[in-house]
């Protein structure tokens, strides 16, 4: 006996690798335990519009290795308000529609929670590169765009070590800072700047100079988009220290390209378990991994709460970039 026989899955939000293999997951679990699945196009926007259809196994087929995602996604004005949150539960009503896959980030999660309290049954997973989700360790995408943040690093080191320059590197993540420490930690880079670590340029800079004096042949600074625009850091920075770093700034590339395994086994192990829960009968929660476990808390509380930044690994980056 399952709490639900008829399920849709969306992606909203910003995208992020990973989200293929979350939808391929809850189409193909769910075909696996007998429900019906419907795929709505452009996030919230297809449900406004009805842009709804019926998902089978072939739907999912080859996506499971691309970027992107193959519903498309949406930021949808219209959704924000009461009558957008109506249209939509009373299009998925009227399909007999009664459960709900959400992935996205926390905008999108409280899309989810407004449709929890029309009656849908829903889960959110967390599909952003931000990593800035509560109640889970890691968001689907996030493993993928440190990746991407790596390798440009060691391309950059090449050239910069040659040259013996200062690099600074913007890589995204919005208001969080994860995606600059983990890409920092794990290339080397001599400073990491994000939002929730305050810090002081004049300082950056003379560390800089100290460390070439000293023999260092390149120096690495990642800066975060919430701290601000990397052009505008270098400038400072040379005013103190009268060497330039070169400003590159990653974009969009951060967002594309083929998910790592690690992102499309977690994407596969969420989409299966946001299945297994609406047929439990669960319903307004968000799924996470926490310690390897998967776990369901409250949107509520996942859209209330801010992540906590690891500043365990900032302080191992900060004593490691000698
Ligand atoms: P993300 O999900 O990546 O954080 P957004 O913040 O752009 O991205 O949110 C995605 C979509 O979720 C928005 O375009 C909107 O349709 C919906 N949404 C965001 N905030 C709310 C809200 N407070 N109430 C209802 N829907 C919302
Ligand atoms: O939330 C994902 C993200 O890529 C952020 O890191 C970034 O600030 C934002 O989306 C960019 O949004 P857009 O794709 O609308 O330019």
């Amino acid at each position: 006996m399952t709490a639900v026989k008829s399920i849709a899955v969306l992606t909203s939000g910003g995208d992020s690798q990973g989200m293929n293999a979350a939808v391929r997951a809850v189409v193909r679990s769910a075909l696996f335990n007998g429900l019906e699945v419907y795929g709505v196009q452009k996030g919230y926007t297809g449900l406004i519009n009805d842009d709804i259809r019926k998902m089978d196994l072939r739907s999912v087929g080859d996506i499971l290795h691309r970027g992107g995602t193959i519903l498309q996604t949406a930021r949808c004005l219209e959704f924000k308000t009461e009558e957008g949150q109506k249209i939509a539960a009373e299009n998925l009503q009227k399909r007999g529609i009664d459960g709900l896959v959400v992935i996205g980030g926390d905008g999108s999660y409280k899309g989810a929670q407004k449709l929890s309290k029309l009656g849908i049954k829903t889960m959110g997973l967390p599909g952003t590169i931000d990593n800035d989700i509560p109640f889970t360790d890691f968001t689907i995408g996030f493993d993928t765009a440190v990746s991407i943040v790596v390798d440009a690093i060691n391309k950059l080191r090449d050239t910069m070590t040659s040259h013996q320059r200062a690099s600074l590197v913007e890589v995204m993540g919005r208001s969080s800072g994860d995606i600059a420490l983990y890409a920092g930690l794990a290339s080397g880079a001599e400073t990491i700047l994000v939002p929730e670590i305050p810090f002081d340029l004049e300082k950056v800079a003379a560390r800089m100079e100290n460390n070439f004096a000293h023999g260092k042949r390149h120096s690495i600074i990642v800066l975060a988009e919430g701290v601000g625009k990397g052009e505008d850091f270098c400038k400072i920075i040379s005013e103190h220290c009268g060497m330039e770093p070169r400003v590159t700034v990653l974009g969009h590339i951060q967002r594309g390209g083929t998910p790592t395994h690690n992102d499309r086994i977690l994407a596969s192990r969420l989409g299966d378990f946001a299945v297994s829960q609406l047929m439990a009968g669960d319903s307004g929660k968000a799924c996470g991994i926490i310690k390897n476990e998967l776990v369901a808390t409250d949107i509520d509380t996942v859209v209330s709460t801010k992540k906590e930044f690891n500043h365990d690994l900032f302080e191992l980056a900060l004593r490691l970039s000698k």
